[in-house]
């Protein structure tokens, strides 16, 4: 939760990701749903409009794995950061993701009451080793304390609020909306199984970048390296779960994985631009 009030000078961004990190009284919740339609609707309708209807799971999965083999051909902004960004510029995209490193996963919890118990129990063990198995200095927030604090920046979610971009803001707001305002929660599972299958990738930029600097509190990025590749595992078992309990619109899977793919991309490419223009 956040100790804050929204400025009328912030950006509706901004003003969302306050909200949905403040007590949900009814004025809070209509503030949120107006702020947050005005922006999701458009971007959903959008993809769906664009987005031919899926056969199936099998049909969803190739899907997945064909946009997962293009972000594998890297980008201008990752090969900036991997071999040539300064430290201070590095610095300066991990300022900018910290708001989503420190509130790791907790906005996933919301999706769990709303799955089969079968596919609850995948989400669930996820969940268990984004919080560390309940070992604190395992939890992906503490370790991305760590890398924080070898780089001199603070340690308060607060100090963040400020130093975050909207492409930032977006990615982080979309997940309150995956996972509590969605009317489908196969959006949710969509988006998820493409960020766990995505980051063991993703991540060997930060990697290679915290190699390449000397820099010795990585671990948050060298972590999801390895642990993601059994989530991403997990997340096809919750989708297979889902199926056999529910059904499944293949479709929203894949409209979820683009949403996501979409304001993760935007994100990254914005702070690694930022660091440049900044150094
Ligand atoms: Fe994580
Ligand atoms: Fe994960």
């Amino acid at each position: 939760m956040l100790n804050v009030t929204p400025k009328p000078t912030d950006s509706p961004h901004k003003r969302l990701f306050i909200l949905n990190r403040t007590l949900q009284t009814s004025t809070v919740l209509a503030r949120i749903e107006e702020t947050e339609a005005a922006w999701i609707d458009p971007l959903v309708t959008g993809l769906a409009q664009r987005t031919a209807p899926l056969a199936d799971r099998a049909e969803w999965k190739l899907r997945l794995d064909g946009l997962l083999a293009l972000e594998r051909g890297g980008s201008p902004a990752g090969d900036y950061l991997a071999e040539k960004a300064t430290r201070e510029q590095f610095a300066h995209v991990v300022r900018e993701f910290a708001l989503d490193g420190l509130t790791e996963a907790q906005n996933f919890f919301p999706a769990v009451p709303r799955l089969p118990m079968r596919a609850q129990m995948a989400v669930m063990r996820v969940l268990i080793d984004e919080f560390g198995c309940g070992n604190l200095q395992q939890t992906h927030s503490q370790l991305y304390l760590d890398l924080l604090a070898e780089l001199g920046l603070p340690q308060e979610l607060e100090s963040f609020l400020d130093t975050t971009g909207d492409e930032t803001y977006a990615f982080l707001n979309v997940f309150y909306w995956l996972t509590l305002r969605a009317t489908h929660v196969e959006y949710f599972l969509g988006a998820l199984a493409y960020l766990e299958a995505s980051i063991p990738d993703a991540f060997t930029v930060q990697a290679r970048a915290c190699a390449r600097l000397g820099l010795t509190r990585g671990k948050y990025y060298t972590e999801h390296l390895h642990i993601d590749t059994f989530h991403m595992r997990e997340m096809q078992t919750a989708i297979k779960e889902y199926e056999a309990s529910c059904g499944l619109d293949a479709t929203k899977l894949w409209i979820g994985a683009q949403l996501l793919s979409r304001l993760i991309g935007g994100a990254f490419d914005a702070a690694v631009e930022r660091a440049r223009e900044a150094a």
